[in-house]
């Protein structure tokens, strides 16, 4: 009933403003947001670029509180971290019905890497390198974040990342910004639909720009770089957020060329709507507009009026547009047609996504029940999981291990749910995700013998172990002696045929705020498995982390590694299954794994230098190299095993001469010799050997991930055309250059089959 009378007030309110029942159209969108803004006052105007927390905002009370009042004034444009139907109608009605003008409210949370049901952190997401899947994600995710009321998320997250030092690596999709591109693409595709259902919900492209490349690692530090590399490495994922017609971006917390993002003219209007068209409106990430006050840029006015100049249309959570743009418009320093453009981006985003036809679109109270946190969500989620592991070591192939026998589950992440979602679950139900423990019992628990036992705290300092198990992810501290601890986990390990040791990160020891000087597993778990070894059984380590580790001595050691990232609330599901090989593994890394934090930033597409080390080198006096260890990774970017062992033909190139626009194309062959089906990733990088500026040693250029049956063969061709080889040059025009290309195919990014083409304009 309430919900009847909501709807029907709602829809009398807007026909006095003239609701485009059902139509869409530029046109149609331009005249009725300029007959609303005709009847808005200044005030009003400022009031929808304004995004304040939902803060305490209780059902059923909602009316008396602060944002009540503010939302009744038209001083609210949309409201952050509020869920559930009730709550949000709530909140609607109060802006449709008791607002002068009845404009409806946005409402954004963080669905990162998933709603209830959660799939992998992005960085696992990503290494799945199959698009479909990650657009089958965020499909999911905006079906269930919709039908709990929410219009728009703060996602996609699209910053490349080179430094596993910065916690928020494990939001991103990894190093490489053609892969980034890609995964933006599908996630806004998947998040957004064209609007037209209740399901679909507005993406918001993050953090432009350059987010990723915070100096030495630390969250929110200074960025500094060039615009070459700025154009061809960093940019390009959120020009392709452009492109697939994200609806909303977000500015970045760090500097751009001396200029905070947030006040950065270039950036943000030059660049993001001059240069790349964006349609959308530009929020602030959390209080950013305050946050220039510490940067150096001026009082709270000046850096919002900075804001407003720089092309930002709405303030989250700091509320330096509503306390000071009227002043700022009354002195002249900033226009009225500057906030005309911001608060008509808005209203436009409230119109695409049909809240002016229907505010209470997302609020419809059965779709929670029957559309969240389903089945077929769930087995979705543990697929996709299942493919973002990534196998880095089988030494002696231990692994798929056999339905049979005894098994030691041991270390600080085996019996422990809320850590498996990860970090950025902000809807997740921890109590319903699944452990390694609770998993491995249910599938083969009748079969395997399960045992278990702690072995090791996850950090022996217990003020870091509380950092670490933040936002309710409980450690579950063990308070006696660590070796007491290992004790009986050797105990528990001696009557095993075979050791899994769930060690790592927790989830919080990456994502905001989580930045890590020192990237190796904590030497207490070191330690666990060290004493695991000397029982010379055979150990499986499944490695939880949110980062690249630093984990040479491990991979000397473990003779089998699986990488599980965080892999979502079904990852004690789709361990299981990956471990007992139902699932093959076929996740490859989208960053590359460093010896030690001091080779960091080290990445796959860099530079040769003047001095390059000679290939297979270790240390040549005056190369570019360390004295203390070599310049390779332990894994490098692409790189995963499989349970099946993929061998790659030589490389087969159409031609090896080219013109203009002519296309290439290049071939392997890919056979499965081994007697488990699985999947591959065959990639495909170029190198331009001689440039107006340097080039990259390799950069990828495609990829495909094909199935290939045991004992079978697949040809995989690549199309290359000139498009592929264009890069920003020094004047940053997009253009290639003719010359010789060295066109390079394989299964990661170090080893690849190789061929020489000569490319003429
Ligand atoms: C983060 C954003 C996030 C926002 C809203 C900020 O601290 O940097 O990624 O979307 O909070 O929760």
């Amino acid at each position: 009933m309430k919900l009847l009378t909501g709807f029907l007030l709602v829809t009398s309110l807007f026909c006095s403003c003239s609701a485009p029942v059902q139509q869409k159209g530029d046109e149609k969108m331009d005249a009725f947001i300029s007959g609303l803004m005709k009847k808005m006052t200044v005030e009003e105007k400022i009031g929808q670029l304004n995004l304040p927390g939902a803060g305490d905002v209780v059902t059923g009370q909602a009316a008396n509180s602060d944002i009540a009042k503010k939302i009744e004034k038209g001083q609210v444009g949309g409201l952050l971290n509020l869920k559930s139907v009730a709550k949000i109608r709530e909140i609607q009605q109060l802006a449709v019905e008791k607002s002068r003008l009845h404009i409806p409210l946005l409402f954004g949370l963080d669905v990162i890497h998933g709603y209830e049901t959660i799939f992998p952190i992005p960085l696992g997401l990503s290494c799945t390198w199959d698009l479909k899947a990650i657009e089958r994600s965020a499909r999911i995710a905006a079906t269930e974040a919709s039908a709990d009321g929410i219009c728009w998320t703060f996602s996609p997250m699209v910053d490349i990342a080179r430094d596993p030092r910065w916690g928020r690596i494990a939001e991103t999709s990894g190093e490489d910004a053609f892969l980034g591109s890609a995964i933006a693409k599908a996630m806004i595709r998947g998040y957004q639909g064209d609007f037209s259902k209740n399901s679909n919900i507005m993406a918001c492209v993050k953090h432009y720009a350059l987010y990723g490349a915070a100096e030495a690692g630390r969250d929110y530090n200074t960025v500094d770089m060039s615009k070459v590399r700025m154009y061809n490495d960093y940019l390009p994922p959120y020009h392709a957020g452009v492109e697939a017609g994200a609806g909303s971006f977000m500015a970045s917390f760090n500097e751009v060329d001396g200029i905070p993002a947030t006040g950065n003219k270039w950036l943000m209007t030059d660049v993001l709507r001059n240069q790349w068209g964006f349609k959308g409106f530009v929020v602030t990430d959390y209080t950013g507009i305050n946050e220039m006050i510490a940067h150096g840029m001026g009082d709270l006015q000046t850096v919002s009026a900075l804001a407003l100049h720089a092309g930002i249309d709405m303030d989250m959570v700091g509320e330096g547009f509503l306390l000071t743009l009227k002043k700022s418009l009354d002195e002249g320093k900033v226009t009225i047609a500057q906030i005309d453009n911001a608060c008509r981006l808005i209203l436009e985003a409230k119109y695409k996504l049909g809240l002016f036809e229907n505010p209470y679109k997302y609020c419809d109270e059965k779709r929670a029940a029957t559309e969240i946190f389903t089945a077929s969500n769930r087995s979705e989620a543990r697929a996709i999981a299942a493919q973002s592991f990534v196998l880095l070591k089988n030494e002696g192939n231990i692994l798929p291990l056999k339905k049979s026998g005894t098994i030691a589950l041991i270390g600080p992440l085996a019996d422990n749910k809320e850590n498996m979602p990860g970090t950025w679950s902000v809807a997740a139900d921890f109590s319903k995700a699944t452990s390694v423990l609770a998993g491995l019992k249910e599938l083969v628990g009748d079969k395997v013998n399960i045992l278990y036992a702690k072995g090791s705290n996850l950090d022996a300092d217990p003020a870091f172990e509380a950092r670490a198990g933040m936002f309710g992810k409980s450690l579950g501290r063990d308070n006696r002696p660590a070796a007491d601890i290992i004790r009986e986990a050797l105990q528990v390990a001696s009557k095993a045929d075979v050791i899994v040791a769930a060690v790592g990160e927790s989830a919080e020891m990456s994502g905001e705020s989580s930045s890590r000087t020192n990237i190796s597993i904590p030497q207490v778990q070191k330690d666990l498995i060290r004493a695991l070894l000397k029982t010379g059984k055979p150990v499986v380590m499944l490695l939880f982390t949110g980062r690249p580790l630093a984990i040479p001595e491990e991979n000397d050691q473990v003779p089998a590694i699986l990488n599980v990232w965080f892999g979502g609330s079904e990852a004690g599901y789709a361990i299981t299954d990956v471990l007992f090989g139902d699932v093959n593994p076929s996740g490859k890394l989208s960053t590359t794994w460093p010896q030690n934090v001091g080779q960091v930033p080290l990445f796959y597409n860099h530079k040769n230098t003047g001095r390059p080390l000679g290939e297979g080198k270790w240390f040549e006096k005056f190369r570019s190299d360390y004295l203390d260890v070599s310049n390779d990774p332990v894994y490098p970017f692409g790189y995963g095993l499989s349970y099946s062992d993929f061998h790659y033909s030589d490389i087969r190139l159409s031609d090896t001469v080219l013109k203009g626009n002519q296309v290439l194309t290049a071939s392997v062959t890919v056979k499965n010799n081994s007697k488990y089906d699985g999947a591959e990733v065959v990639q495909l990088y170029i190198h331009d050997l001689v440039g107006s500026i340097t080039r990259p040693v390799k950069e990828l250029k495609g990829f495909q991930k094909i199935f290939i049956k045991a004992g079978e063969l697949k040809e995989v061709s690549f199309e290359i055309k000139p498009e592929e080889l264009k890069f920003y040059n020094a004047s940053l025009q997009y253009d290639w250059e003719p010359g010789q290309f060295e066109i390079m195919i394989g299964g990661n990014s170090r080893d690849l089959k190789k061929g020489l083409i000569n490319w003429m304009k």
